[in-house]
This record gives structure tokens, C-alpha cells and sequence, in this order.
């Protein structure tokens, strides 16, 4: 994956067998929003154009694009007009995909040679192609899970148009990044900050199979983590996996350094703060390792390059812990820097991870502490927990969990009346959050069935005494964000 404003240079030194123009969440009518560079469309090889990319193919081209007054979002019907080489025999007997939509603008005239090959009342435009030149477009999202037929449509593309064959598999990677790390490593030894997250998780199995006792994770117990995270990074990579990890309990000193402060910004970047001094405490306890291991992966290395124009997007605050000490000097191994999160996935699954633990729902590195609004308190983080655990039950056992993108439960520092018996409670309120989302930077809330809710919200009340009421978020994202904090 390259940037937009890759040079036509370098592009053609990559030589490439067809290129496809990703989604972003900009507009063409924004000023400096991404063009494609024009080579791409003078290479004579096939172009898939996704989302934003169909719209900035079809406005170079000479097309279209209306800013949309509302967002399209959600689950749509597309129907089939033109079965092209891109929709092949897909869905053969209705004419139909099930598709998963998320735009503003939308392509309203398509560019001269083209054809529209599937649309939707709403979205007139769905599907487009010019099989001339080979260059297609879809404005749904076909790499979500919820669109029925995505990677056959991605497939088509990529093996029947672009006539590329499937060479990069979980084993080749594995085998390919074990003799690498061999051969950087040599006898050496490594340090890794384990969070228990999918990223630093697959790093953590694929050293541990290239190097074995070389490897040292540190894993920092914060205290903002979900009921019996510690104890279950600790079963699945200390227990099982025979990897040395070492568990820095450094809850009371989280706890104290936050105590009182109600900011949320103030409150990142204390626990962010903390982290690394603890892991750097943890280093230095540790003798001749040289190596510093990293769960990054190839969008942050994307979304922390600066491009031309100056964006730069900083992310992965405190699990990457590029802030050491100067007395702490490593080298950097990052194995999985080149792969996209569902190759990690896949990876991970190759390597023997847990199905649950490869595709959890994201969880912020900051913790329960961005969950706990206002001052975070050992007491409201251990009913946090448990509210989230009987959350996180139900909408497992419901089948929802995979169905929402992400889902917690928050903390409310207010108390409420309510009626226990004969008696009457006073205690705190704890919000459910539940989202769907394809980018989490546009989201709407899972609309939850509410005998579903109904069952979380009365088990919570009666299995934890602390909790009189519980709310369910309706916000949107925007104008509201995902987390509370
Ligand atoms: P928001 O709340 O901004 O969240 O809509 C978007 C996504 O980012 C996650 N998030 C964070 N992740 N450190 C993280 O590592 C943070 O400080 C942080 N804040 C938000 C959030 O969980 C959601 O997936």
C-alpha cells in the first residue's frame, strides 16, 4: 500500500499488475483532498476504484460527484445490471448483493466509456466499470465482513482482471519473517511490551517460535484492564506457551498518579507516562538485551508518515513505547510492520493464538481509565468490570458481539435511586455502548434488540449491588466520539 502522492517515478519502478484506489473518509470537494496520481490511469493496467477512490476516479475522469446531504450508512441491496467481469457469477440466481454502505458523496454523472453495473435507489451509482480500459469502481465497502460477497469481488479483481495468483499466506509469512528475525537477532536478546492487544499478541508467538528463550515480554497490569485480563495474558503466554513473561503489577501506582484529576487529556497522558516508566523500570532490571520489540502494524506506519501536505496523524499512543529513556538504548524488531490487521488475524490463527482473543473488539490503551468518566477510583473500576464482563457475556451468547465492531460498558460517577426489596438503593449508573462501524471514524449505535438489552441491564442491576440503573448510548459518531472520554 502506498500513499496518493507516491511519485509517477516510483510507480512505475513498482511496476504493478493492477492498482487499487482505497476509501478515506475526505471529500473531492475539500480543498487538498487526495487525487490519484494521473499515471495510474496511463499505465494500461487495471484500476479498482473503493469508496472515495471510485469518487476520485470518476471526478479525474471527467464524471461527477454531489456532496451527499445525508450519510448513506449501513446495510444496502445492491441490484446487478450488468454482470462484467468484476461481478462474474456472484449471487448467480437473484441479481443481488448484500452490501455494507458507509459515504457522504456520491457519483451522480459516471465518466465517458464507463458503465454503471449495479445501484441502489438511494445510491444510483453502486457499481461502475469501463472494460476497455479495465478500470472499475464500488462505492459500498466489499473488505467489510458484512458484505456478503466482498473478497469474491476482490478476488475476481485481483485474479481474474489483474491476473495475479495467491503467493502470501499465513505460513509463507511465517516462515519468511522467522528466518528474518533469526538472522537480525542472531543470539541475542529481545525485550517485548506485551498488552494482551492482537498486535503485540502475534509478536509475541512469532519471536517466541523464531528465538524461543531469547524472548522477554513485559507485561504491565495497570489496573485499568478488563475482569481477569492479567490472569488470562499470563495462562495463554506464560502457562501455555512456555514464553517468559514478566507481570509488573503497577495498579496502586496508576491509581495514585491519577488520583484527582478529572481531565481526560490529562488522564492519557498520566497513564501514558506511567507505562513507560514501568516498562522502563522493567527493562533496566534486565540484563544485555538489545533488542526492543513492536506490534506495529502497516497502518500506523501509513497514518504516522507525513505526506506532502503535511498530514500526520499520530496514533498508537502509549503500547508504543518509542518514548524510552535515553539510558535504555534497543534496537527496534518489528515483524509485522508491512501486514494489515486481518493478516495478523490470520497470522495469529496459523500460530496457534485463540480465535476469541485474535478478533476481540479494539480496546483503547488507555484502558478503563478513558471509561471512567471524571476521577478513576479502584472501586469504580473493579463495578466497571464487572458491568462490562456481564456485557461482554450476553453479547456473546446472543451472537452480537461479532455483529457490533466495538462494545463496552462505561462508568458514571452519579449516583441514582432505586428499589431493592423493600428497600431503597442509591448507587451509581453505568452506560452500555455498543457501535457499527467500518473506519471508527464515522459510527452509529448497534441497534441492540431490547429483550437483549433488557436482560444485560437487569442481570447488571442484580448482580451488582453498586449499580441502581443502566442506560443504553443512542449517539452517534459524529457528532458524538466512540468512547466516552
Ligand atoms: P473515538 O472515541 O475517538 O474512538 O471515537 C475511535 C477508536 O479509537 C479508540 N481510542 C483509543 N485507542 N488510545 C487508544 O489506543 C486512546 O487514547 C484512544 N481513544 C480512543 C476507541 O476505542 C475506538 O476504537
Amino acid at each position: 500500500m502506498y500513499a496518493y502522492d507516491m511519485s509517477e517515478e516510483d510507480i512505475r519502478a513498482f511496476n504493478p499488475n493492477g492498482i487499487i484506489l482505497s476509501g478515506g473518509p475526505e471529500s473531492v470537494h475539500e480543498e487538498g483532498s487526495p487525487r490519484a496520481p494521473e499515471v495510474v490511469f496511463n499505465l494500461g493496467v487495471p484500476v479498482l476504484g473503493i469508496c472515495y477512490g471510485l469518487q476520485t476516479m470518476s471526478a479525474q475522469l471527467g464524471g461527477k460527484v454531489e456532496p451527499g446531504t445525508v450519510h448513506e450508512f449501513g446495510y444496502a441491496e445492491v441490484n446487478i445490471q450488468v454482470r462484467d467481469k468484476l461481478i462474474g457469477d456472484l449471487e448467480d440466481t437473484k441479481d443481488q448483493l448484500k452490501v455494507w454502505m458507509s459515504h457522504g458523496d456520491k457519483v451522480t454523472a459516471i465518466p465517458e466509456g464507463f458503465q454503471i453495473t449495479a445501484s441502489t435507489p438511494s445510491c444510483p451509482v453502486a457499481m461502475v466499470s469501463d472494460e476497455t480500459r479495465r478500470f472499475y469502481g464500488i462505492q459500498f465497502h466489499p473488505e467489510v465482513t458484512h458484505t456478503a460477497k466482498g473478497a469474491e469481488l476482490l478476488s475476481n479483481f485481483v485474479h481474474s482482471i489483474c491476473g495475479c495468483r495467491s503467493l502470501w499466506n499465513s505460513e509463507n509469512i511465517i516462515d519468511l519473517r522467522v528466518e528474518q528475525l533469526r538472522q537480525q537477532i542472531g543470539d541475542q536478546k529481545v525485550l517485548l511490551g506485551l498488552s494482551g492487544g492482537v498486535d503485540s499478541s502475534v509478536v509475541a508467538a512469532l519471536l517466541h517460535r523464531a528465538i524461543g528463550d531469547q524472548l522477554t515480554c513485559v507485561f504491565v497490569d495497570n489496573g485499568l484492564l478488563r475482569l481477569n485480563e492479567g490472569e488470562q495474558v499470563m495462562d495463554m503466554f506464560a502457562k501455555n506457551m512456555g514464553i517468559r513473561v514478566i507481570r509488573a503489577d503497577a495498579e496502586e501506582r496508576f491509581l495514585t498518579a491519577l488520583a484527582g484529576e478529572v481531565d481526560p487529556e490529562k488522564k492519557r497522558k498520566i497513564i501514558g507516562r506511567e507505562f513507560i516508566e514501568v516498562f522502563a523500570e522493567e527493562a533496566r532490571k534486565l540484563d544485555g538485551v538489545n533488542f526492543l520489540a513492536q506490534g506495529t502494524i502497516y497502518p500506523d506506519v501509513i497514518e504516522s508518515a507525513a505526506t506532502k501536505n503535511g498530514k500526520a496523524h499520530v496514533i498508537k499512543s502509549h503500547h508504543n513505547v518509542g518514548g524510552l529513556p535515553d539510558d535504555l538504548a534497543f534496537e527496534l524488531v518489528e515483524p509485522i510492520r508491512d501486514l494489515f490487521k486481518d493478516e495478523v488475524r490470520r497470522l495469529g490463527t496459523t500460530l496457534g493464538l485463540p480465535f476469541e482473543m485474535l478478533y476481540r473488539h479494539p480496546f483503547p490503551g488507555p484502558g478503563l481509565g478513558v471509561r471512567i468518566l471524571g476521577e478513576v477510583k479502584k472501586e469504580y473500576a473493579d463495578i466497571l468490570r464487572l458491568a462490562d464482563d456481564i456485557f461482554m457475556q450476553e453479547l456473546r451468547a446472543s451472537g452480537w458481539y461479532d455483529k457490533t465492531a466495538q462494545a463496552f460498558a462505561v462508568f458514571q460517577p452519579v449516583k441514582s435511586v432505586g428499589v431493592v426489596g423493600d428497600g431503597r438503593r442509591y448507587a451509581w449508573v453505568i452506560a452500555l455502548r455498543a457501535v457499527e462501524t467500518v473506519d471508527f471514524m464515522t459510527a452509529r449505535f448497534a441497534h441492540l434488540p431490547y429483550d437483549l438489552v433488557d436482560k444485560i441491564s437487569t442481570r447488571i442491576m442484580n448482580e451488582i449491588k453498586d449499580v441502581s440503573r443502566v442506560v443504553y448510548d443512542v449517539s452517534s459518531k459524529p457528532p458524538a466520539t466512540i468512547e466516552w472520554e
